[in-house]
């Protein structure tokens, strides 16, 4: 098939990448001139594991290419939009990339095509664009949601493995036609009205986000009582309705999806009238858990003031280089109010984090130059490498009390004990 999609972020590059992969003629369009500067050039604007090959692939054997232009779509079947939805200050959606391209495709439409909706929208949009723009067009655009469950980071593997296919259409032919692009993937295709596969996408990510804000409440209240997180979700996961994913207390959810759809739900139920209680209380946990990682270094050093904390970890979960609504960023500029000075290492993230971080902020070349002389570690990322430390080295570099916090549970605390040093998780026995 010959399909066009727009926007090349994670989710619309690895659907042209992989799509490609399958045997259809893929054409990305992408309006950022120095991404599709970058992408025309054969390179990747951003990191992503398993795509530079598949689509160095695609590019080499020229089922991949790359254009600015809406007018590179018209020629395609299917059309699938992946632009972003980001979030207004106000939790509104800011759709107007998706209006853009759009109103493009129905201004110069020359024959029937599939638009498929890839990006985030809020339920009731696709039935809105439907009945307001996609009905103009001079010939007939079929419009289908598919909402993507792609993981940053995991973007390939989850192309390949999902859990499940949503398609929102109303009509049979060509739902069962965007189905068929699916075919060599071994997964339920579930099919509904558009409006619900619209609900799937923010109902899932919300869901998720609850496990994380429960079990972050339940790790606070651990360090209460003085039980351990580990073992308690550990256990609480085992019991198959709960499930033992997204169970991993520590600074609480980031990047460029939870923190946006939570908020964008919440909007979405104002909007309707309905005060959605739960979601609020997820989004405002999240927010705190950050705070408390702040009040547990002051707590542990005394006054911040003049004091040296290293942080390990910037991008919002390892595998990425993606800072976006990261908690340690959120975390560096609070210690930074308080007079902290603050060094920092991450393996993927430096050149994005840099972009974003005041100019006092010291970027160090690896985990062991970040670390000298400070009183205090926040583990904010769990990175692998920082898991696997010469804790004897480590607490040679730090100065006194040198405290390890570790805000993902990822270190191994009895190591760092033995070691001298002070060490301190969530929802961790003291
Ligand atoms: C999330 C969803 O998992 C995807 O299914 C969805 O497609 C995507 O959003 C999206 O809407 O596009 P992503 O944001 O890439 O994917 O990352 P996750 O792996 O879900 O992690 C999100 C955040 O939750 C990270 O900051 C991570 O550190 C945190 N997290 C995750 C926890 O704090 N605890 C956990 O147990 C799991």
């Amino acid at each position: 098939m010959r399909i066009a999609v727009i926007g090349a972020g994670y989710v619309g590059l690895v659907a042209a990448a992989c799509l490609s992969r399958s045997g259809h003629e893929v054409v990305c369009i992408e309006k950022d001139e120095g991404k599709l500067a970058e992408l025309q050039d054969g390179r990747l604007p951003f990191y992503e594991a398993g795509l530079a090959e598949i689509f160095t692939a695609g590019v080499g054997k020229g089922s991949l290419h790359f254009s600015s232009e809406v007018a590179a779509c018209l020629d395609a079947e299917v059309v699938m939009i992946a632009v972003g939805t980001p979030a207004r200050p106000d939790g509104r959606i800011d759709l107007s990339q998706i209006y853009g391209a759009v109103s493009r495709i129905v201004e110069q439409a020359r024959f029937p095509q599939l638009i498929v909706m890839k990006s985030t929208v809020p339920p009731g949009f696709g039935e809105n664009l439907k009945a307001r723009l996609l009905s103009r067009a001079g010939v007939p655009l079929t419009y289908l949601a598919n909402p993507e469950f792609l993981r940053e980071g995991s973007a390939v593997r989850d192309w390949y493995y999902p859990d499940r296919i949503v398609i929102g259409g109303d009509q049979e032919l060509a739902v069962a036609k965007l189905a068929r692009l699916y075919a060599d993937i071994d997964a339920p295709v579930v099919t509904m009205d558009v409006g619900s596969a619209e609900m799937v996408k923010y109902a899932a990510n919300a869901f998720l986000a609850t496990k994380i804000s429960f079990i972050n409440e339940i790790a606070n209240l651990c360090e209460l009582v003085g039980a351990d997180i580990l073992p308690v979700a550990r256990a609480v996961g085992m019991d198959r309705r709960i499930g033992g994913e997204f169970l991993q207390a520590g600074l609480g959810y980031g990047g460029s999806c939870f923190p946006k759809d939570t908020c964008g739900l919440d909007f979405v139920s104002t909007c309707n009238g309905y005060a959605f209680n739960l979601l609020k209380a997820v989004i405002e946990v999240n927010n705190r858990q950050r705070v408390l990682a702040l009040r547990k270094l002051r707590g542990m050093l005394g006054t911040l003031h003049d004091k040296t904390v290293c942080v390990l970890g910037l991008a919002f979960k390892p595998g990425t280089d993606d800072i976006r609504e990261s908690p340690a960023l959120d975390i560096i500029n609070l210690l930074l109010d308080e007079g902290v000075k603050i060094r920092v290492y991450d393996p993927l993230a430096m050149k994005n984090a840099q972009r974003l971080l005041p100019p006092e902020v010291y970027s160090a070349s690896g985990t062991m130059a970040a670390l000298e002389g400070c009183h205090a570690l926040l583990v904010a990322t769990a990175w692998p490498e920082f898991t696997g430390l010469d804790w004897t080295a480590v607490k040679e570099l730090m100065r006194p009390p040198r405290l390890v916090l570790d805000g993902r549970n990822c270190l191994p605390a009895e190591e760092i004990i033995k070691n001298g040093l002070v060490y301190q998780g969530v929802g961790r026995p003291a």
